[in-house]
C-alpha cells in the first residue's frame, strides 16, 4: 500500500478557518424501545481526529451514516442523538443540520465559527450516498464536497462501502486519513504481514455465509482458527452432528466440511454447548456434548469444556484476532461463553485485535477491560474485508 496522507500533514498546512469536512462512522447501536444510544464507543473513537481538527480552529464538517434507512429520511435513524452526546464528548455544542445536503445544511455549514463542529443529518437518507449508478453518486458527492476545502476520512467501519461519502468526495477534495482509520490500518496490517506466531484466530456471529471468504483467506495463515457463536452449529452438521433447532446454514454444509477437511486439523469447532427450549433470556438450558443435542432445543453459546479447550490455544497464542461472540452475550444465561474467551483473550501474552462493532460492544457490556486488548476495532466488516486482502474503496480513494 502506498502511504497515505495523514491528519498530521493537513494540520501542517494550517487549517485554521478552513472548512474541513470529516467522514465518521457514528453508526451506534441504539435502544429499540427507547431510541437512546446504548454503546457510544464509535463516538469516542473519532474525538482524536475531530479534536484536533478544533484545537487547529477548522470550520469541522462532520458526516455518517446510521442504520440502514432507504434514500430518504427516517426518524428512527436521525443523527440528532448522536450530535448531542457528540457534543457532550466534545465538551463544545455541535450544531446539527435537520438534512444532509439541504437548507439546513448549508446555513449550519455557513454560520460555523472556526474551531466549531457541525453534524450533517444522516447521509443515507439521500439515494445518491448508496447508489450503484457513479453519476447519481457523483452528484451527491459534489453536494457534499461543497461543504469543505478538505476531507478527512475516519470513519473505518464504512471504507469497505463504495460510498459517495467514502470513495468519491476525496476524488473532488485534498484527502487525508484520519487518526482512527490510519491507527486501524496500520494495526491491521501487522495481522496480514507476518505476524508473530502462534496466530489463533477466534470466529463467532451468527452467519457462516458472512465469515466465509475470511476463514478461506486465514486459512492458510493462521495456526489455529477457533469457531464459536451460531455460526459452529452448520460445521458441527458438516461434522455429521444433529444440531436441533440451532441456527443452521444448510447450504453451506458442504462448504464446511470441505473446509474443516482442509485445514490440516486447524479449525476448533465447539465439544459442549448451553442449549435451550427457545431464544429467550428466561428459557430452561442445559449444557450438553455436541454428540448430544436434543431434537427441539437450540444451542445459545459454547459450553465450559469448549471454552477451556479455546482458551488453552487462546493461552499459547502470540497474536490473536477476535470477531464476533460466542453465544447470544446480551442474554446472561447464554453470555460465558463470550466471557470466557474475552478474557483467555486478556490472559494470553499476545497481541490481540478485536474486530467488529458487536464483539466490541461485548467487550465493553460485559465489564470488561477495553485496555487489556491490544486494539479494538471499530470495523465489523471492514477488518475482515481487510483480512481477506480485499481493496477497500475508502482507503484505495485515499491513497490516489
Ligand atoms: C457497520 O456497522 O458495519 C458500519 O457502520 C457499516 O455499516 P453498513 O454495514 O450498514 O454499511
Ligand atoms: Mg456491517
Amino acid at each position: 500500500m502506498s502511504a497515505l496522507r495523514t491528519l498530521d500533514d493537513l494540520l501542517a498546512e494550517g487549517v485554521s478557518g478552513r472548512r474541513v469536512l470529516v467522514r465518521a462512522d457514528l453508526n451506534v447501536p441504539l435502544d429499540k424501545q427507547t431510541g437512546a444510544i446504548t454503546d457510544d464507543g464509535r463516538i469516542r473513537a473519532v474525538l482524536p481526529t475531530l479534536g484536533a481538527l478544533v484545537e487547529a480552529g477548522a470550520k469541522v464538517v462532520v458526516c455518517s451514516h446510521l442504520g440502514r434507512p432507504k434514500g430518504a429520511p427516517d426518524p428512527q435513524f436521525s443523527l440528532g442523538p448522536v450530535a448531542g452526546r457528540l457534543g457532550e464528548l466534545l465538551g463544545a455544542p455541535v450544531h446539527f443540520a435537520t438534512d444532509t445536503v439541504g437548507d439546513s445544511a448549508r446555513s449550519t455549514v455557513a454560520d460555523l465559527a472556526d474551531g466549531q463542529v457541525a453534524l450533517l443529518e444522516n447521509l443515507r437518507f439521500n439515494a445518491g450516498e448508496t447508489s450503484k449508478d457513479e453519476a447519481e453518486r457523483g452528484a451527491f458527492a459534489d453536494q457534499l464536497a461543497a461543504f469543505g476545502d478538505a476531507y478527512v476520512d475516519d470513519a473505518f467501519g464504512a471504507v469497505h462501502r463504495k460510498h459517495a461519502s467514502v470513495f468519491d468526495v476525496p476524488a473532488r477534495l485534498p484527502h487525508v486519513a484520519g487518526r482512527l482509520v490510519l491507527r486501524e490500518v496500520e494495526v491491521l496490517s501487522k495481522l496480514t504481514g507476518d505476524p508473530e506466531r502462534p496466530y489463533v484466530v477466534v470466529l463467532g456471529g451468527s452467519k457462516v455465509s458472512d465469515k466465509l471468504a475470511v476463514i478461506e483467506a486465514l486459512l492458510p495463515t493462521v495456526d489455529r482458527l477457533l469457531i464459536g457463536g451460531g455460526m459452529c452449529f452448520t460445521f458441527l452438521k458438516a461434522q455429521g452432528l444433529e444440531v436441533g433447532t440451532s441456527l443452521l446454514e444448510k447450504d453451506m454444509v458442504d462448504t464446511c466440511r470441505n473446509l474443516l477437511e482442509r485445514s490440516g486439523g486447524k479449525i476448533m469447532v465447539p465439544v459442549d454447548v448451553v442449549v435451550a427450549d427457545a431464544f429467550a433470556p428466561d428459557a430452561a438450558h442445559d449444557t450438553v456434548r455436541v454428540d448430544g443435542i436434543p431434537s427441539h432445543r437450540l444451542g445459545l453459546d459454547v459450553g465450559p469444556e469448549t471454552v477451556a479447550g479455546f482458551s488453552a490455544a487462546l493461552s499459547q497464542a502470540k497474536t490473536i484476532f477476535w470477531n464476533g461472540p460466542m453465544g447470544v452475550f446480551e442474554m446472561p444465561a447464554f453470555a460465558a461463553g463470550t466471557r470466557g474467551i474475552a478474557e483467555a483473550i486478556t490472559k494470553a501474552d499476545a497481541f490481540s485485535v478485536v474486530g467488529g462493532g458487536d464483539s466490541a460492544a461485548a467487550v465493553r457490556a460485559l465489564g470488561l477491560d477495553e485496555s487489556s486488548f491490544g486494539h479494538i476495532s471499530t470495523g465489523g466488516g471492514a477488518s475482515l474485508e481487510y483480512l481477506e486482502g480485499k481493496t477497500l474503496p475508502g482507503i484505495a480513494a485515499l491513497e490516489n
